[in-house]
């Protein structure tokens, strides 16, 4: 079987090691949202930061009090990051890294990975099953919903051994602005100009 990663999050402006092709593509009827606690890369124990997970999006949408109808997604229930192909020589390493790298809560499941032609009116599947990394809802590093004024005020002040929280933030909004420039983001691109403004402020 080929080996395919799909980055969501820094592994977006972080690529995995020995990936010898990459292909642009969402997954669907998930939400990408910064509800994962950081307590090894962008904070610590006593202070942790707040990094991002994909959540089925009806589970998110219950946890901000709206129902949706079952087999029903909303437009912006899509995660656009990068499929990653592993050269089969270094599989067993690659596995090893991205069960080090992500030890903190997540978990490492399967899915179809999509893409649109490019008048955006057909869609197909562009990788039939790529690994993907995900804190779940009930793993213990999971926060949840926190309203974004605390959240984006956590994101300003923390720092991990990975660097200041805020730079993950930033790097995650500008990769996804430049690679996927017809994407409405308007979570991350909301909570990044309110961090960014909090921070001009100090
Ligand atoms: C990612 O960067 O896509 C990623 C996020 C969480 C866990 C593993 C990978």
């Amino acid at each position: 079987m080929v080996y395919w990663v799909f980055g969501y999050g820094s592994l977006i402006f972080k690529p995995p090691p020995h990936a010898i092709e990459q292909k642009s593509g969402y997954v669907k009827g998930v939400v990408r949202r910064f509800a994962q606690s950081s307590i090894d890369h962008r904070g610590t124990l006593e202070a942790p930061g707040r990094v991002v997970t994909v959540i089925e999006a009806r589970e998110w949408h219950k946890l901000e009090g709206i129902t949706i109808p079952k087999g029903q997604i909303l437009p912006e229930d899509y995660v656009w990051g990068m499929a990653y192909r592993i050269d089969p020589h270094y599989e067993e390493e690659v596995k090893a890294y991205m069960e080090h790298r992500e030890k903190n809560g997540y978990t490492c499941h399967f899915v179809p990975v999509y893409s649109t032609s490019t008048d955006g009116k057909e869609e197909s599947v562009i990788v039939a099953s790529a690994e993907i990394w995900i804190g779940k809802l009930d793993n213990p590093a999971f926060i949840g919903y926190e309203p974004e004024k605390e959240l984006a005020q956590t994101i300003a002040e923390r720092k991990g051994p990975s660097g200041p929280n805020k730079e993950y933030l930033y790097k995650l909004a500008d990769s996804v602005r430049h690679l996927y420039p017809h994407v409405r983001d308007d979570y991350l691109f909301k909570l990044e100009a309110t961090v960014r403004a909090l921070e001009s402020r100090n």
